[in-house]
């Protein structure tokens, strides 16, 4: 037995049910006349836009095409294919976000400066970049191991169980594995991703480098201000 991309990406809205940070988005999202989601994933911030009633413009563009085959379901947003460093529009949106820690998914600095420039032509003059990374400091990948599994029921009804294990820190750059399970144990398939730890000054000098200014840095949800022991870099960024 495997598991599919399609069943992968059904999977990854019951791992990841709405929360705090998405109501937080949201509410920029809603705020915006027309809003860009980079790395939107299965799009549930702009879904949930449009049903409480957005009626400006909404995209929303990932790489992963299971999962944006899911956020296609609702046909009243644009979707695109794609990477943030592939992105070509120019002055069209006045929010963009990246949200879930899609941020971190941009590692090397050319994909990084390459994205936010791309980011920042896609908005407009005074436009708004709203995205979070997890604070380095706080050193979150060391609670990521195999012996804290989590137990689902996926879409199918299978029990599933997902566990992750850190295999490399290199630099500020870590590569970690995500393992889908059945329910006796048998792995069905392994997912590696690396993932970008930015500290704030270097994230500060890469947003500088591509035009933006940084209006205000939270360290949670809440929007309580970032201090060096918040657990999350939760940034909103001017076009400058
Ligand atoms: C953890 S998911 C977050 C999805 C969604 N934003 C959310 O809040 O649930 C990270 C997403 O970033 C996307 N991604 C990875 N690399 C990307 C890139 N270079 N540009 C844009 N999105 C990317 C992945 O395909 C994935 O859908």
């Amino acid at each position: 037995m495997t598991y599919s991309d399609q069943e992968v990406a059904a999977l990854y809205d019951i791992l990841n049910p709405w929360s705090q940070s998405d109501d937080f988005y949201l509410g920029l999202v809603m705020d915006a006349r027309a809003a860009l989601d980079v790395g939107c994933g299965t799009g549930v911030i702009l879904h949930r836009a449009r049903l409480d009633g957005h009626t400006g413009r909404l995209c929303g563009i990932d790489p992963d095409r299971a999962m944006l085959e899911i956020a296609q379901r609702r046909p009243d947003i644009e979707w695109q294919a794609g990477s943030a460093a592939s992105m070509s529009w120019i002055g069209q949106f006045d929010l963009a976000i990246m949200s879930g820690h899609a941020f971190q998914f941009l590692v090397d600095d050319d994909e990084l400066r390459t994205s936010l420039t791309a980011i920042r032509n896609a908005l407009v003059d005074g436009g708004y970049f709203a995205f979070e990374t997890r604070n380095p400091l706080i050193r979150e990948w060391e609670h990521w191991n195999p012996d804290e599994p989590i137990d689902v029921i996926d879409p199918a009804g299978r029990p599933i169980r997902v566990s992750y294990n850190v295999e490399a820190v290199v630099g500020d750059v870590i590569t970690v594995t995500e393992t889908t399970s059945a329910h006796d144990g048998t792995s069905l398939r392994i997912d590696r991703a690396n993932l970008r730890f930015l500290d704030v000054d270097t994230l500060g000098q890469y947003l500088s480098d591509a035009g933006f200014q940084i209006e205000v840095a939270y360290g949670d949800w809440s929007r309580a201000p970032f201090t060096l022991t918040s657990r999350e870099i939760i940034t909103i960024a001017r076009v400058s």
